[in-house]
This record gives C-alpha cells, structure tokens and sequence, in this order.
C-alpha cells in the first residue's frame, strides 16, 4: 500500500482523490495500485494525520463545507501546516510514501511549495505535483536531491493541464534532444484574443471570462503573461536543462492590445496569439513570452478558445506537436494519477523503472 500525504487540498486534490476512488477498481487490477490517504494539509482548513487512513468522504464533506479538518486528526495535536504533516509522517519507519503538492502557485519564490517538495523528497518520499511553481524556480536542485534520495519527483499536471509532455520527452524520445519549443500555453489569454477576433474588446472579453469563473478576479497573472512565463520556465528547465526563473523570462502580455489590432490581423489572415518560446543557443537557453502576428500557414494560429498547444524541436524528429482541446480540473487531475502510476511502476520494478533522463 502506497500512503499519500495531500499538501493542498483544494479543486485539484479533490478532483483527484474522486478519481482515485472512481478509477479504484482499474488501478487495482490493471496496475496492482493500492492507496491509503493518511494526511491532509491546507491552508485555511487546517490539517489532519491519521496512519491508520484518513475518511475521505468525510475529509471532502468537511472541507466543501467550510470546516476544518482538525477532528480527523488521530492525535490532539493535529499538524500546524504542510511542512508539520511532512515530518510527522516521516518519523514512522516503512510505507512508501507520496505528497501530492497543489498549493497555489507563488509566481515570487515558489514558496512555500518548494519548500513542502524539498522536505519530502529529503524525508525519502516520492513527490507528484501540479505546481509549475517549484519547477519554474528551483527545478534542477529538486531533481538532483530526488536522484540523490532514490525518489522521483514527477509534475505532469505543471503545464498543459494532464496533456503528457514531460512524459513524451522523458519515456517515448531516448536519446533526443530537444533544442527550443515554441507554443501557445496559457488558456486565459487565448480565449480573450479569440473573443477579440469575433468582435469583442479587451475588456469585455476579460468580464466575459471572470463572469464565467474562468478567469480570477486579478487576472494580471495571466493577462501580463505571468502563467506562461511561469510554464515556459518550468518547460525549459526540464526539457533544454535550464535554470532559469520566471522572471528571467522576457516577457510582454496581451493588455496592450486593441480589438481593432487583433482584427486587423486576422483580415490579413494572420492571427495575434501570446506564444511561448525558447531556444538552446551558444550562450545558453533564452525564452520569452509575447504576443506574436502568426501566418496563416502557422498551426498556432488555428488555436482558438481553451485550446493550447506546443511544438517542440529536436534533433532527431524534427518538430512533434502536441496538441490540447480539452484543458481543465479532470486533466490536471488525471496528470496527478498518471504520475502516481508512474511512481508506484518504478517502485514494482526498480532497476527496469529506472528513467533514463530524471524528470
Ligand atoms: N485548477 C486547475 O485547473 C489547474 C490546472 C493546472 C495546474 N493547477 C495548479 O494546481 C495547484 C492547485 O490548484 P487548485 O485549483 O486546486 O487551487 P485551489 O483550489 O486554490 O486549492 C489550493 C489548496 O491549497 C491549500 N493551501 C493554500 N496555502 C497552503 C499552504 N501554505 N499549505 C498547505 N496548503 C495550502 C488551500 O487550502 P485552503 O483552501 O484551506 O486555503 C487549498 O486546499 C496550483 O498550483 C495550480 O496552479 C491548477
């Protein structure tokens, strides 16, 4: 049995522990997967440890309904915070174990995610993620400690939602290397220039989406490019070996421009699109995110809506797209399933599990 600390136990978790139970029969049979939830840490809600298992039914009535998580805690003392849930669990001899990190993303430092992955994987735990934020700042430190500890740190649900890219790259293309990637990766900012090509304004377009709840009320992460900055960061760190920061991104979001702009481009047959870069050169990885007047011909610019998509380019296959038409909660989710199967193959099989490019 696998025990699983959940750092965060918000939309995401919660989508994904729902999953684990609906998909409980297949994992068994198919994958000999077996789980036992013994902590939970959140924010507001409080946290819970419980070696014996944590009642998750109960767990999620609690939290969707505004009330802590404390009297699910086996002791009197139930864990202060993330980090607290971490050590305890850790000073308990035996059981494989993984944290599920989705906390917010911190865009500044990461914090304090980064700080919830390192003690885990120092603590000799495995780590599944959805937070770019770790991965954008401090990606190359957090693999080697997860190599040095014989643990994996895995983060499908980073970017692209449960689209596998990392899991392209790392499992399908041995020996391949990747030197740039270029793609569209923030849905937000895609759905606004298409409601701008139809017609619409900025502005509309963004109380459009914020009415909907697809957008936050501070879209700035999004609308200044922030997010895919924050991804494509975390892309090039894994994928070209960068170290860069999301803020050592060159970055220009979408706020400057007018309906009328968008338009015009697209009477030209081009289309306006925040596209992100990088690319290997002599002196090292260079990214950036901006808005960009993409031909006709361009692929990119066919993406409309929540649709996102990445190219990648490399040595020995030239350029392979993946493409993604249905982003959202269930994807994200899944991604943070499918990394746990991955985990859980690796400790069935160690010495064939072994990735031959760590993560
Ligand atoms: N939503 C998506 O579709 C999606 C897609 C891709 C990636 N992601 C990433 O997945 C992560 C989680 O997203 P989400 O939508 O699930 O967010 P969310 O609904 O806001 O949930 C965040 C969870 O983290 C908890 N939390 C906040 N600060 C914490 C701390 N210091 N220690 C422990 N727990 C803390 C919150 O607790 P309280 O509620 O009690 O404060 C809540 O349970 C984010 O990094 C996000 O960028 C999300």
């Amino acid at each position: 049995v696998i025990e699983l600390l959940l750092v965060g136990f918000g939309h995401v978790t919660r989508r994904f522990v729902r999953l684990l139970d609906e998909r409980g029969d297949r994992l068994a049979g198919e994958h000999g997967l077996d789980t036992r939830i013994v902590g939970i840490a959140t924010g507001r809600h409080g946290a819970a440890y419980d070696p014996k298992g944590i009642d998750i039914a109960t767990a999620l009535q609690r939290v969707e309904g505004g009330q802590p998580l404390s009297p699910l805690d086996a002791s009197d003392t139930p864990p202060t915070d993330g980090l607290d849930l971490i050590a305890r669990a850790s000073e308990r001899p035996g059981a494989a174990r993984v944290v599920i990190e989705a906390t917010p993303l911190n865009i500044v430092d990461a914090r304090p995610a980064v700080d919830h992955v390192r003690l885990a994987l120092l603590s000799r735990m495995h780590v599944v993620s959805a937070n770019k934020g770790p991965v954008a700042h401090a990606h190359a430190d957090l693999s080697v400690l997860a190599h040095k500890m014989g643990v994996r740190y895995l983060f499908e649900g980073a970017v692209m939602d449960g689209i596998p890219i990392f899991n392209l790259v790392r499992e399908t293309m041995p020996a391949c290397e990747v030197v740039g990637f270029r793609g569209v990766i923030n849905s937000t900012t895609n759905y606004i220039l298409t409601m701008m090509e139809d017609g619409g304004e900025f502005a509309d377009a963004l109380a459009a989406m914020q009415e909907q709840g697809i957008a936050e009320r501070d879209a700035s992460l999004d609308v200044d490019g922030w997010d895919a900055a924050a991804k494509a960061a975390a892309l090039a760190n894994v994928l070209l070996d960068a170290r860069l920061t999301p803020q050592a991104i060159e970055r220009t979001g979408i706020g400057q421009l007018t309906g009328d702009a968008v338009r015009q481009a697209a009477g030209r047959g081009s289309r306006i699109r925040l596209v992100a870069s990088a690319r290997r050169g002599r002196d090292g990885v260079r990214a950036r995110v901006a808005p960009e007047e993409l031909a006709p011909d361009d692929p990119l610019g066919l993406l409309r809506g929540m649709s996102n998509a990445l190219y990648l380019e490399t040595d020995l296959l030239g350029r392979v797209g993946i493409t993604q038409l249905d982003g959202g909660l269930t994807q994200t989710a899944y991604a943070l399933l499918s990394d746990l199967v991955t985990v859980h193959r690796g400790l069935q099989a160690p010495r064939e599990g072994r990735p031959d490019r760590s993560p």
